[in-house]
């Protein structure tokens, strides 16, 4: 039996898929295997955001009925998604901004409080004073710009802690070796905030190699479960803390099939975030494998259904079959 193709979404991914981007394909994946009819068309811009607008506009030209984006970089992208927007394709942005107000829904964590929220831990932790070292995303991606803006900000209110240098990581751990001259320029340095988790493993190697592992506290940010993901991290005492950050799959599949049948939605979906760190490392381990068993329960209710399905079929053809003659 074929199916009706009800909805063409379509989602333009800016960069190279590591498991966070994969945790967020997975996340849509799950939530549009309750929506057979709803076909996905991903395109992967792979840390170029020219690519990613040629891309947004083949997508548009191809025919869909919502854009899901996360933008690489803000600015660069923003022309593509507003004409996107102009000509009536509904745009849901996801995880990053654009820097236009031309969006249906924005979808992800605030990243200003994923900033404030490490700034805190890190005064708590420090006792309110100490030198930090900042290794900051890509710039111009608007998860940079505003984990940084929400780490100084919060840290306003505690003139004993001070970054006394940043360093640009560019989202992965390989693009780090800035850190070990900014470490040897700063000996006094006691935590390295790290905007994602990667630079956060990263940052601990360079630290090890100096011999300061046992002495600089990290703290990284997306909290994601797997071997050497924050979880892991935190478990291992790799990072002292990781501010938790959801891909926002489902929700943005949610998000926009309310927005598709026309029914209530919200424009601005925040995504609630917690500190992860030695307190509460092994019950969000805990919940995050409960998910895991209760997702392989789904889909193997779903396979079975789709069985049961193609059985009652084919029952239904041999049955015509016999009232013909
Ligand atoms: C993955 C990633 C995450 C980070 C997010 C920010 O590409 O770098 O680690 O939290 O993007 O947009």
């Amino acid at each position: 039996q074929k199916q009706v193709q009800a909805y063409r979404i379509g989602f333009s991914q800016c960069s190279t898929t590591g498991p966070w981007r994969q945790a967020m394909l997975d996340g849509m994946k799950r939530e549009l295997s309750f929506h057979p009819d709803v076909e996905l068309r991903v395109v992967n811009a792979h840390d170029n955001s020219q690519q990613q607008q040629q891309q947004i506009r083949e997508l548009v030209r191809g025919g869909i009925d919502l854009l899901i984006v996360s933008p690489y970089e803000a600015g660069p992208v923003t022309p593509a998604v507003e004409e996107a927007h102009r000509r009536g394709v509904p745009v849901v942005l996801l995880d990053r901004r654009t820097a236009s107000q031309q969006y249906t829904a924005y979808v992800g964590g605030d990243n200003l409080e994923v900033g404030q929220t490490a700034a805190r831990y890190a005064a708590r932790l420090l006792n309110h004073k100490g030198s930090i070292i900042e290794v900051l995303g890509t710039p111009g991606s608007s998860a940079t710009t505003d984990r940084h803006q929400g780490f100084a900000q919060a840290l306003g209110s505690h003139p004993g802690l001070r970054v006394v240098s940043q360093v640009t990581g560019d989202w992965t751990e390989k693009t780090l070796p800035a850190l070990a001259t900014a470490l040897k320029a700063h000996p006094d340095v006691s935590l390295i905030f790290a905007h994602n988790d990667g630079m956060g493993r990263g940052a601990y190697e360079v630290c090890r190699q100096l011999g300061l592992a046992k002495k600089i506290n990290i703290i990284g940010v997306d909290g994601l479960a797997g071997r050497n993901e924050g979880l892991d991290l935190v478990q291992r005492g790799v990072l002292t803390a990781s501010v938790l950050y959801s891909p926002g799959g489902e929700d943005a599949i949610r998000t926009a099939l309310a927005i598709l049948n026309k029914q209530p939605y919200k424009r601005e979906n925040t995504l609630g975030t917690i500190v992860i760190d030695s307190t509460n490392v092994r019950t969000m381990q805990q919940q995050t494998d409960k998910m895991v068993t209760q997702q392989e329960d789904i889909e193997r209710q779903q396979s079975l259904l789709q069985r049961l399905q193609a059985t009652y079929a084919s029952q239904q053809t041999i049955l015509y079959g016999l009232l013909a003659t």
